[in-house]
């Protein structure tokens, strides 16, 4: 089994670069892709830049290049539930875009409008928190909303969340998890709340950002190593 690790910034992928061991760098249209051990299982690694187009490219390019048969997404999201605040970790339920026409995606391929966490995954990484003992931030399995936009205010929020039913906003879980539904992989997004998608997002994001894409990040290494 190969793991196809994407995060979107660099913040949200160096912890784990730093804990890999025979590393290797390919570089390819742009991107770092990383090869190597991370706990001692054998991965993909690479950042593959924000939004859903370089998302998209990055998984399938690990899929079809680098052989990955399972995906997972690390990094921070905006909170738009009430139960979860900055710091505490969503777990994709289900993956769905916010900003694509869902009857549209019924209608045509790939036909459907939202795309499952991976059941073993999901287990795998609550038995991971359970390990990591009190980390200090709490674990929701929930509905990740994606996205090509920064979430700051509260009408765009409010919006998003009438439509959409979401705990959290991003801009690339459900482009990985469309590219992994289509090849019939299995799939997880980890996210760390790092700002309430409000008129505060932008300061919160920026304060928060480094500690978030680390929690996320020490959660996904734990799951590994139990893996
Ligand atoms: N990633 C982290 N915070 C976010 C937000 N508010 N909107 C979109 N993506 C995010």
């Amino acid at each position: 089994m190969t793991y196809g690790i994407i995060g979107a910034m660099q913040s949200e992928i160096s912890l784990l670069k730093g804990n890999m061991e025979q590393l290797k760098a390919h570089p390819l249209a742009g991107t770092e892709y990383y090869t190597g051990l991370l706990g001692g299982k054998p991965v993909v690694l690479a950042c593959s830049g924000i939004g859903k187009v370089s998302a998209a490219i990055c998984a399938q390019t690990m899929i079809i290049r680098f052989g990955a048969d399972a995906l997972i997404n690390t990094g921070v999201a905006g909170c738009v539930c009430d139960d979860l605040t900055v710091y505490d970790v969503v777990l994709s339920q289900d993956v769905v875009y916010h900003d694509f026409d869902s009857d549209l995606l019924i209608k045509y391929f790939p036909h459907t409008d939202r795309f499952p966490g991976d059941p073993e995954l999901l287990a795998l990484a609550q038995k991971a928190y359970a390990a990591l003992g009190d980390p200090g931030y709490r674990l929701k399995v929930g509905r990740v909303a994606t996205g090509d936009q920064f979430i700051e205010s509260k009408e765009v929020k409010d919006n998003i969340v009438s439509r959409c039913r979401p705990d959290c906003v991003e801009m690339e879980g459900a482009a990985i998890a469309h590219a992994a539904y289509i090849s019939g992989l299995p799939v997880l997004v980890i996210r760390s709340m790092s700002d309430n998608a409000d008129g505060n997002a932008d300061v919160s994001f920026h304060t928060f950002e480094t500690v978030c894409a680390d929690h996320s990040a020490r959660l996904l290494l734990k799951m590994l190593e139990l893996a």
